[in-house]
């Protein structure tokens, strides 16, 4: 089986961790949650997957050095954007004439995608798309599916608070169906593709399960992610709660909390107390500084006796020692607090 996994985005919503970082980048605990998407994969039985981006190219060349082993990727230059339908379409060519996998590069998720496969050809499907229940549907658009499971349409967000099964990312597609589309042209699988199938009789089927799903698009789902990785709550994965990854640096007077992350080459200095967070590879807490449900990008800094809660910090952003900062977002490199004139922008 082979696989596309949509890495394209720009993460407009993660920002600014996604300024220097594509949102499939950002570490997840031990690494690039891009890496926990393709471990999936081949724990099922994926040995080939395309990627293609035109955000940030050069980052996944170096991820696709980095990583050995199985499944082999195929990289694509996206030239403009092609969306999440056009990257699909213009991967056609190298995903044979057999279904595929095709999914978010930015959710976690331990969906059964044997299961799924497995449905997907039982019903002769031209697509199937993995579902999940939520109870507030507002922020996805529903997808109602039938007795059978066939998918009836695909609907708008709801404007009041209603349950029901949304799009869950993840889609198994039988390459015929998608030729009569363009090659190179910005399509959306959700607003174009599935609708236009369901609109000319295509069987088009809902697979839904009670399987760990999560998307990682804003700062609090990310933060909400380790949460439950350390809570044991995303299958097939175990951390100890708190983590703190090899080669980080915990100083023995510092207090971490259970649900913290702290990442390799990290520093987290005397009497510093960190809770509900998150520290990329080679962020620095200095003394007795404070960190609450806040992400620390690669290299960021908080200065001695800070305190900043609710914040994101891009890579090598930093605090200055002594400041306090609540619910900002401060850009890759910026230096704010104290006698500071550049402004970070609330989240
Ligand atoms: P936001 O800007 O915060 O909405 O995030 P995003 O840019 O990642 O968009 P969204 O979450 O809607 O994208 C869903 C998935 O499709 C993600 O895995 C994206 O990486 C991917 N994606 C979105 N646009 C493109 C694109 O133009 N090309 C490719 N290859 N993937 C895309």
């Amino acid at each position: 089986m082979k696989a596309v996994v949509l890495v394209g985005g720009v993460g407009t919503r993660l920002r600014p961790i996604t300024e220097t970082i594509p949102k499939p980048l950002v570490w997840l605990m031990d690494r690039p949650s891009l890496d926990h998407v393709l471990d999936h994969l081949s724990s099922h039985g994926v040995h080939e997957v395309v990627l293609s981006s035109s955000y940030l190219e050069s980052t996944f060349h170096a991820f696709i050095e980095a990583r050995h082993g199985d499944p082999r990727i195929t990289w694509i230059t996206e030239t403009e954007p092609l969306g999440t339908g056009g990257a699909i379409v213009s991967a056609l060519d190298r995903l044979g004439d057999e279904p595929f996998l095709a999914l978010n590069g930015d959710i976690l998720t331990d969906l059964d995608l044997t299961a799924m496969i497995a449905l997907h050809r039982e019903r002769h499907a031209a697509a199937t798309i993995a579902l999940h229940h939520v109870e507030d549907a507002r922020p996805f658009g529903l997808v109602p599916t039938d007795a059978e499971g066939r998918v009836l349409e695909f609907r708008e967000k709801p404007t009041e608070r209603v349950p029901g099964d949304v799009n869950a990312g993840t889609y198994v597609l039988e390459p015929a169906v998608l030729r009569s589309w363009p090659s190179g042209t910005n399509l959306s699988i959700e607003r174009e593709i599935f609708p236009a199938l369901i609109a000319a009789g295509h069987p088009v089927h809902g697979f839904l399960s009670d399987a760990y799903w999560l998307d990682l698009g804003t700062p609090r789902q990310y933060l909400q992610a380790h949460f439950d990785l350390l809570d044991g709550r995303v299958g097939g994965a175990s951390y100890p709660a708190p983590f703190v990854a090899d080669g980080a640096r915990v100083h023995l007077r510092a207090h971490l909390g259970r649900w913290v992350v702290v990442g390799r080459g990290a520093e987290v200095g005397p009497d510093a107390e960190i809770d509900d967070s998150v520290l990329h590879p080679n962020a620095v807490v200095e003394a007795g500084a404070r960190i609450v449900g806040s992400i620390l990008g690669p290299r960021a800094r908080v200065g001695a006796g800070a305190t900043v809660r609710d914040c994101a910090l891009a890579e090598a952003a930093s605090v200055e020692p002594g400041a306090t900062l609540q619910g900002e977002r401060v850009s890759a490199g910026r230096r704010v607090g104290g006698s500071s004139k550049d402004p970070a922008r609330p989240m």
